[in-house]
């Protein structure tokens, strides 16, 4: 019998693609595809400035309330293919990205051969957001670079497919704890880990952030704004005393927003990519300078 995998139809505005993108990965989109008037192949015509998102789900509950939580905002349903070619066709376009100067993001079904400097992420995500072709990602991904210093401990939260926590070990971190409230992206974080013969360095749970304690020296947090802003004071707790914290997942125009949550850390760079940007914070110093 042939197989019929049900897929989330949105048709959404092309300044809103991004933001819809981002929640239907929330949501538990296994992989998502973007049309628009040009392609042929589109279920839905889609007409100037109006993209359609075709988002794969595991099973049709989960793509029902998909498209209901989305519904209130665009127009979004559910429909089905039958077979297996779409549901694994958005893997075509994940392919081994460099990311800054010595990343490489290289999917696990991919073959890569890596000059001596690179270093390779070998990801596979599975349903978890994290394949490092989103400029939430890749923002990070090249701030972190010039920050891991050797044997440093770094606070991944909201890891999803547990990408940065993999590349700042790469990086030379000595070990990371990965939080996500996803179930199913702190077992594919494990899963990526362990595949990267990382898994005693990395330590992926659902534990809610309150539960480390002591200050990091650097903390990472790809969130979205929603989460960040109320996120602001537990995440700042749990960053050591002239530590690092790097946003990602914020819109440029959620930036004072985001800055105002953060009022005690000193603002000192912020990066952009598209319509997205990363904002690196420092926490005041031992001596308690700067606030
Ligand atoms: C945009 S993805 C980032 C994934 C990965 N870190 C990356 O950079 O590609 C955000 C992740 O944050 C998780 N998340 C959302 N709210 C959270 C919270 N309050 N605490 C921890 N994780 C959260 C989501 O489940 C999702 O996996």
């Amino acid at each position: 019998m042939t197989a019929r995998y049900p897929y989330v139809c949105v048709l959404v505005p092309e300044a809103q693609a991004e933001l819809c993108s981002l929640e239907l990965w929330e949501l538990g989109a296994g992989g998502i595809e973007q049309r628009d008037a040009r392609t042929l192949t589109a279920p839905e015509p889609a007409s100037a400035g109006v993209v359609t998102l075709l988002a794969g789900f595991e099973d049709e509950p989960g793509a029902e309330a998909a498209a209901r939580a989305l519904s209130s905002r665009w127009e979004a349903h559910v429909t089905f293919v039958e077979g297996d070619d779409w549901r694994h066709a958005w893997k075509a376009y994940f392919k081994p990205t460099r990311v800054g100067e010595r990343l490489v993001v290289r999917p696990s079904w991919e073959p890569y051969e890596a000059a001596p400097q690179e270093l390779v992420i070998t990801i596979d995500p599975g349903t978890a957001f994290g394949t490092g072709t989103h400029e939430t990602t890749r923002l990070v991904l090249q701030q972190l670079e010039p920050l891991v210093e050797p044997g440093i401990e770094v606070l991944d939260v909201g890891c999803g497919s547990g990408i940065l926590s993999i590349a700042s070990v790469l990086l030379g971190a000595g070990r990371v704890r990965a939080l996500d409230v996803d179930p199913d992206a702190v077992r594919i974080a494990a899963e990526n880990a362990a595949l990267a013969g990382l898994g005693d360095r990395i330590r992926a749970s659902v534990d809610p952030i309150e539960s480390i304690a002591g200050g990091v020296p650097l903390v990472l947090a790809n969130i979205e704004t929603r989460i960040l802003v109320p996120l602001a004071k537990a995440l700042m707790a749990r960053v050591a005393p002239g530590g690092t914290l790097v946003l990602s997942g914020v819109l440029a125009p959620e930036r004072e927003r985001v800055l105002s949550a953060y009022a005690r850390f000193e603002l000192q760079e912020t990066t952009a990519m598209g319509d997205w940007i990363a904002l690196r914070l420092r926490a005041p110093g031992p001596e308690g300078t700067g606030g």
